[in-house]
Parts: C-alpha cells; structure tokens; sequence
C-alpha cells in the first residue's frame, strides 16, 4: 500500500518537499564564511516550523568541505570555510509525512572552475535520469538510458585535475543514483528497483561522486513523482543551476539579519 501514494499522500508529500526546500533555500541565502554547519541547520528549522512541519524527519546533513564526504554526517560542529562547497540534506516531518532534498553549494557564493565542472556533471546526470523516468520502465532502464547520455556529455569535456576526471568516469557506472522510496519514512518502505514504475510512486534521484584523493563528494538529490504520462520532479523549485544557486546566495539570509548576539559555541 506505501509504495504507491494516493492523491492526498502525494499532497502531503508535494507540501512537505516545498517546507525542504525553503529552508534549504534560507539555508543558502544564509551562507558566508564564518557561519557554522549548525547555524544553517537553525535557519531551517526555523522554516519548517513556521511553516506549520513538526520538526524535521531525520537530523540535518550539512558538511562543508571533507565533511561532505562522510555520508550521513550529522555533528554540524564546523565553521564554513571560504572555497569549500558545502552539502546540505533535510526535510521536515508534515503530518507524518516527509521528503528528501539535497543541494550544494560554494561557501563563498561563487562556484570554482574545477567545482563547476563536478557540479555541472552531477545537474546533467539529475536531468539525464529524469528524461527516461516513467509508467512501465525500470530502474535499470533508467539508469542504463542516463549513463549512455553520460558517456556522451563526457565526450571532449576537460576537467582540471585527473582525479576529477576519474570520478566522473566512475560516477557514469555507478548504479546508486537512483534511489529509495519516501513517504511516511524518508526511506519509505517497498521497492522502486527491479518493479516497473507505476504513477503514484515516489522516490528520490540523487546523482552522486566520490573525488577520493582529495576526500570530495559532490551530490544533489531530487523527490521524483510517477505521473501517468512521465514524471515530475517536485524539487525543481529548489535552485541548482549554477547561475540560480549564486543568485540565492546572494540574497540576505536570516542569519545576517538576526545575527547570534552571544559568541557561537566552539568545538
Ligand atoms: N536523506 C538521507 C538519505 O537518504 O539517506
Ligand atoms: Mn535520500
């Protein structure tokens, strides 16, 4: 019964992945060096309970730098550093119901050369994904479909460091990037891998790489609806072109508008 949301689940789910991605989207006006993991958790927060959730449905993930790449690191202790990016995974509990957004984003507002070429890698594996999303298609469809295209974007593209280069080839293999149902669980019972996909189901796309040598991990995470006739990506909202994550950045955040009055707490 989980694995296919009715009309009213799909409500509440739509509504809770739109309270993700407004605090996700204070959370990046909020940035600069010199804030705290923790601090963009509180901004949030803040979103989610104004916004009428109950609290979040899993602790924050937000890792700056080599903290990215520890998965599902939840300790928040650490300052955001100038010319790291910085990953953030959250969504709120919405009468029981809940979503799985992740976006990131350069501390300092501007994406590098060599982050561009990461992060653009992993926006075009999340839109090649996408295209071939379904009624009747599999997971495996989908993601043999979105690694030819991959194989294809990677044609005469350059990449500054090797490594880099050697992670994208690995991302293109790598099967993980589609992903777990949500619903009442952010990983939601019932299986969306070896089934046909039917409308009403709900799961995330979260194309991910691993840069190793330099401890990196460079994901975004996506809530994707089985239409009738395709698919809709009720995350779209949340900004992740390169040009839209800048300008988001760049608009004043709650924490430069109601800075802490008292010296944070340091590890
Ligand atoms: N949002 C955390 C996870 O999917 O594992
Ligand atoms: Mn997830």
């Amino acid at each position: 019964m989980r694995l296919i949301k009715s009309p009213k689940e799909v409500d509440l789910i739509r509504k809770a992945t739109q309270i993700a991605g407004l605090g996700i989207i204070e959370a990046m006006k909020s940035t600069q060096p010199g804030v705290y993991e923790y601090q963009l958790d509180a901004a949030a927060k803040y979103i989610f309970y104004m916004q009428g959730a109950r609290g979040d449905a899993y602790p924050a993930i937000i890792g700056g730098g080599t903290n990215a790449y520890m998965g599902h690191y939840f300790y928040k202790t650490d300052v955001l550093k100038e010319g790291d990016l910085v990953l953030m995974d959250y969504a709120p509990d919405y009468r029981y119901y809940t979503s799985d957004v992740t976006r990131i984003w350069p501390v300092n507002g501007k994406f590098n050369e060599e982050q561009k070429e990461l992060y653009n890698f992993v926006i075009a594996y999340r839109d090649a994904l996408f295209k071939y999303i379904k009624p009747g298609v599999t997971s495996n469809d989908v993601l043999d479909k979105a690694a030819a295209d991959m194989k294809q974007y990677l044609v005469g593209k350059k990449f500054v460091k090797p490594a880099h280069l050697k992670a994208v080839q690995e991302g293109v293999q790598f099967r993980g990037h589609f992903q777990h149902p949500v619903g009442m669980a952010v990983h939601d019972v019932g299986r969306v891998h070896g089934v046909k996909l039917k409308p009403g189901m709900v799961f995330t796309i979260d194309p991910m790489i691993w840069i190793h040598e330099e401890r990196l991990y460079v994901r975004i995470e996506d809530v994707a609806l089985v239409t009738e006739t395709g698919v809709e990506n009720m995350s779209a909202f949340v900004p992740s072109s390169i040009e839209d994550v800048e300008r988001t950045i760049k608009e004043k955040g709650l924490i430069e508008l109601r800075p802490a009055i008292a010296l944070p707490i340091k590890k």
